[in-house]
Formats: C-alpha cells, sequence, structure tokens
C-alpha cells in the first residue's frame, strides 16, 4: 500500500501528534507523517518530530507569512493531507482554497455544539452528561466542516482540567480512527 503523506500542523503540546505518529506506523494505516509544522518555536511537540526523525519547520510570525512559507513547504514535500493537532490559529479563506478539501481538525467538543474556545468549561457550566471530540474537514467557518467522526465520553467531574484528560485520551484513537475513515480503511 501507498501512503498518502501527511502534515500535521501543531502549536502547542503535540500529543495528538505523537499518537498520530505512532498509529502510523502499522503499515496498513493510510498515511505516513512526512512533515510537522509548529507556528511556535516553544511548542512541546516539536520534541517528537525530533524522536521519530520526522523532518519539521518552525514558521513564527504573522499568519501571512506562516501561509506562504507553509504553502510552499506542503507543495515541495507533495502533501495530501494536513492534520491540523492542537493548532492554535485560524487558516485564511486563501490557504483553505489552495489546499482545497485536505485539512482535518480534532476538536475538543461534540460539534455543532461548543466551537471555539473553552469546550470543557461551557459543556460543565451546561450540566451535560457527555462531551467528546469530532474530527471534521475545514471550511471557511470556525469548527463547522463536514464532520467525519465523533467520539462521546461522560463528563464524570466537575473539574475541567479531569475531564480535558478523559477527552484528550480518547482524541488519540479518535483522530486515527478518522484518517483511516478517510481512506476508506476503517
Ligand atoms: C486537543 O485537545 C485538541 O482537541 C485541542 O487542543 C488540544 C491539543 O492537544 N484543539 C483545539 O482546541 C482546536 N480548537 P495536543 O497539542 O496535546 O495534541
Amino acid at each position: 500500500m501507498v501512503k498518502k503523506k501527511a502534515c500535521v500542523f501543531i502549536s502547542g503540546n503535540g500529543s495528538n501528534l505523537k499518537a498520530i505518529i505512532k498509529n502510523s506506523r502499522d503499515p496498513n494505516f493510510p498515511i505516513k507523517v512526512s512533515l510537522v509544522i509548529s507556528n511556535s518555536k516553544k511548542a512541546f511537540g516539536i520534541k517528537y518530530a525530533k524522536i521519530f526523525s520526522i523532518p519539521y519547520k518552525v514558521i513564527n510570525g504573522e499568519m501571512i507569512r506562516f501561509e506562504h512559507k507553509a504553502l510552499r513547504l506542503l507543495n515541495e514535500n507533495k502533501i495530501e493531507l494536513v492534520c491540523l493537532a492542537g493548532f492554535m490559529r485560524i487558516l485564511s479563506k486563501k490557504f483553505l482554497r489552495k489546499f482545497n478539501g485536505k485539512i482535518i481538525n480534532i476538536h475538543p467538543s461534540l460539534l455543532p455544539k461548543y466551537k471555539g474556545l473553552n469546550t470543557f468549561k461551557k459543556a460543565i457550566e451546561n450540566k451535560d452528561i457527555f462531551t467528546g471530540c469530532t474530527i471534521h474537514y475545514v471550511n471557511e467557518k470556525l469548527d463547522a466542516g463536514k464532520i467525519i467522526f465523533k467520539k462521546r465520553v461522560e463528563i464524570k467531574s466537575k473539574i475541567e482540567e479531569f475531564v480535558k484528560r478523559s477527552v484528550q485520551l480518547q482524541e488519540y484513537n479518535a483522530y486515527s480512527i478518522a484518517i483511516r475513515k478517510i481512506y476508506n480503511k476503517s
């Protein structure tokens, strides 16, 4: 099987990046992580690119600069899928159009509920019984693209950090289920 070349965009911890890299070592997994791009040199997740010997690039500064450089790298590396994994910047319409339909994101809520930030706080305040994560295509509207896969998680605490952790543990598997689904490998 010829694996599709993927790039993961990160801004922080990179625990989803680590999970995707580990799952992609399965010969039947449809993608290979060929490139990691971070918009911050302080992102802890860069460590995983180093550990797993994956080429990485830090592009900081203005978003216009980031997008210009990122697009060039995506083209040069023949990237076929971009996975946003804790990438906390909003990509412009122009960028999305140039990489149309090939960018996916993981969001920490059961979309369409709680787009944007503070999703766990909102779920706890609303006394929701379940929260979770959603992997979706990225379009021009925030957290509103076509849903690929959702994983539901029961809210067992009023402490935000606890709920966040319980969802994150499910995210690692959920992201890879979504990637398999895209290429009909589920
Ligand atoms: C993840 O929980 C992801 O759902 C969230 O950021 C975290 C990144 O963790 N994404 C968003 O909030 C996007 N709006 P990680 O850097 O350890 O993968």
